[in-house]
C-alpha cells in the first residue's frame, strides 16, 4: 500500500507530526510497535503530563548543536501548543518554573492528539513490528517499509521512536539503527535526567543523611545552568529535582576529552557564607543550630558531624571556618554513575542533529527521511522541555513532508 508519509512511533512526536501532515492533506500511515499508544505520556508528569512550559527557548536543551532547536520552538512554540489544549478546552494549571500540567489527567492530551489526527484521517498500525527499510530509487524516489502487517511505500519516512529511557514501556534503539543504516551520525545516548548513584564507601559516609531532602543550588563546575530545587539522598545516592536536571550536564561530560568533574550543592545560596558565618563567629552557637534556619535540622546536624563542624563557632580554627565556607557554598560528591535507563526520564544523544535540518527535521543527506522528538541529540531539562521538543519538531516535521 502506498502512503504519502509513513511515522514509525505513535508517541508525542509522532502524533503530532501525523496530525499537521494529515490536516495538509498527505495521507499517512503512523505505525507502532506496542498494543497501546502514547504510554510515555500517560504516565509523565505523575499521570497529569507537564506538557510545557511558559518560557522555553534554546538555552533549555542540551546537544551537540546548541542552536538546532531555535527553529522548531519558534515555528510551533509553547503558546501553538497551549492554544491547542485550549481550543479542545483540557483543564490546566501552573506550577512553579513555569510548568504547565493538566488538571485531571495524562489521557487528556492523548485524546486531544487521537482526535487532531482523526482530523485528517490518520492510518494506524499499532502492534506492527518493523522488518525492513529500503529507499529506492526506481519508480521515482520512495521508501519501502517491510513490516509484521505487509509492506508499505512512502514518499516521506518519519522516525519518532523516542528514546532509551523507560525500557518497560516499549523504548527501543531502532531510531539509532535506522540512523546507521543510512550512514548518518549518532552521539552515543546516555540516560538523563536520571538519579545518580554513589560510590559505596561515599554511600557508608552519607548514611546517617539517608532519607534527608533539602532545597539547594547543583550545578556542575566549569557548565553555566544551576538548578535550584529539591535535592533528596537516598540508599543508593543522590535523587531529586535539582539532581535530576544536573545529571544530564553531568553526563555531557562523558562526550569530552577531560576527566568527569563532581556536581557541587550550594546549600545556602541566599547567603553571603562568609559574612554570615563572622557575624556569629563570636557566640558560643553551634554551626548546626544556625543551619536549622536554612535546612532541615537533622540533616543540619548529620552534616556537621560529617564535616567535623559540630562545634560552637566561636571553637571554630581557620580551617575549620575554611571547610565550612567552601562546604556550604559548594559541597563537592563525585557520583559514581547513573541508576541507569530504567529510572531516567529521557536520552542524552541520539541522531546527530548536525545532519539534520533544523527547520524541517530532514537527514541533510537523505532526501524524505525524518527524525523528530528524542530520538535526535535533543535533550531538555525537566519542566514540560521534552514535550515541547516533541511538538515543535513534530509539527515541522508535519508542515514539511
Ligand atoms: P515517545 O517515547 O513518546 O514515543 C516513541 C514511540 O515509538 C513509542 O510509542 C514507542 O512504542 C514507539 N517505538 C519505539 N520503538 C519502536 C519500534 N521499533 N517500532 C515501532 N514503534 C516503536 N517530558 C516532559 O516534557 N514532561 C513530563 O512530565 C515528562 N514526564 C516523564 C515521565 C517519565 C516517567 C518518563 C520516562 C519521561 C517523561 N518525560 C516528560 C519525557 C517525555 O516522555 C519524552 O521526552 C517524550 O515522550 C518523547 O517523545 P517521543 O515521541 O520522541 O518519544
Amino acid at each position: 500500500m502506498r502512503f504519502d508519509v509513513i511515522i514509525i512511533g505513535a508517541g508525542a512526536a509522532g502524533m503530532m507530526c501525523a496530525a499537521r501532515a494529515s490536516q495538509r492533506g498527505r495521507r499517512v500511515l503512523l505505525i507502532d510497535h506496542a498494543d497501546k499508544i502514547g504510554e510515555r505520556i500517560r504516565i509523565s508528569g505523575g499521570g497529569r503530563c507537564n506538557f510545557t512550559n511558559r518560557d522555553v527557548g534554546p538555552e533549555h536543551y542540551l546537544s551537540q548543536n546548541p542552536h538546532f532547536t531555535r527553529s522548531a520552538l519558534k515555528q510551533f512554540s509553547a503558546r501553538d501548543f497551549l492554544a491547542l489544549v485550549e481550543r479542545h478546552r483540557i483543564p490546566y494549571h501552573e506550577r512553579e518554573h513555569g510548568q504547565l500540567f493538566c488538571d485531571d489527567s495524562a489521557q487528556d492530551i492523548i485524546v486531544m492528539l487521537q482526535r487532531e489526527c482523526a482530523q485528517g484521517d490518520v492510518q494506524w498500525a499499532t502492534g506492527c513490528m518493523v522488518e525492513r527499510i529500503e529507499r529506492r530509487e526506481t519508480d521515482g524516489m520512495h521508501f519501502e517499509v517491510a513490516t509484521t502487517e505487509g509492506t508499505f511505500r512512502c514518499h516521506s519516512l518519519v522516525i519518532a521512536s523516542g528514546g532509551l529511557a523507560a525500557p518497560k514501556i516499549g523504548a527501543s534503539p531502532f531510531g539509532y539503527k535506522v540512523a546507521e543504516q543510512f550512514g548518518l551520525p549518532v552521539v552515543a545516548p546516555k540516560p538523563a535526567l536520571v538519579p545518580l548513584a554513589l560510590a559505596p564507601e561515599t554511600l557508608a559516609r552519607l548514611q546517617p543523611l539517608s532519607g534527608a531532602s533539602f532545597e539547594a543550588q547543583t550545578r556542575c563546575p566549569g557548565m553555566k545552568p544551576r538548578f535550584r530545587e529539591d535535592v533528596l539522598l537516598t540508599h543508593r545516592g543522590l535523587s531529586g529535582p535539582a539532581i535530576l536536571q544536573v545529571s544530564s550536564y553531568w553526563q555531557l561530560q562523558e562526550y569530552g576529552a577531560e576527566k568527569k568533574q563532581p556536581i557541587a550543592l550550594d546549600l545556602l545560596p541566599d547567603l553571603n557564607v562568609p559574612a554570615w558565618l563572622e557575624s556569629h563567629r563570636h557566640g558560643n552557637v553551634l554551626l548546626a543550630n544556625l543551619l536549622a534556619d536554612h535546612l532541615p535540622r537533622r540533616f543540619a546536624q548529620a552534616w556537621c558531624m560529617l564535616l567535623n563542624l559540630d562545634k560552637p563557632l566561636a571553637q571554630f580554627s581557620k580551617r575549620d571556618m575554611q571547610t565550612a565556607i567552601e562546604s556550604l557554598q559548594s559541597w563537592s560528591l563525585m557520583p559514581s554513575g547513573t541508576l541507569g535507563y530504567a529510572k531516567a526520564e529521557v536520552t542524552l544523544g541520539g541522531v546527530d542533529s548536525r545532519a539534520l535540518s533544523s527547520k524541517t527535521m530532514e537527514a541533510t543527506p537523505v532526501p524524505g527521511l525524518y527524525f523528530i522528538g528524542e530520538v535526535v541529540d535533543v535533550t531538555g531539562w525537566l519542566g514540560g522541555y521534552n514535550f515541547q521538543w516533541a511538538w515543535s519538531s513534530g509539527w515541522v516535521a508535519g508542515q514539511a513532508v
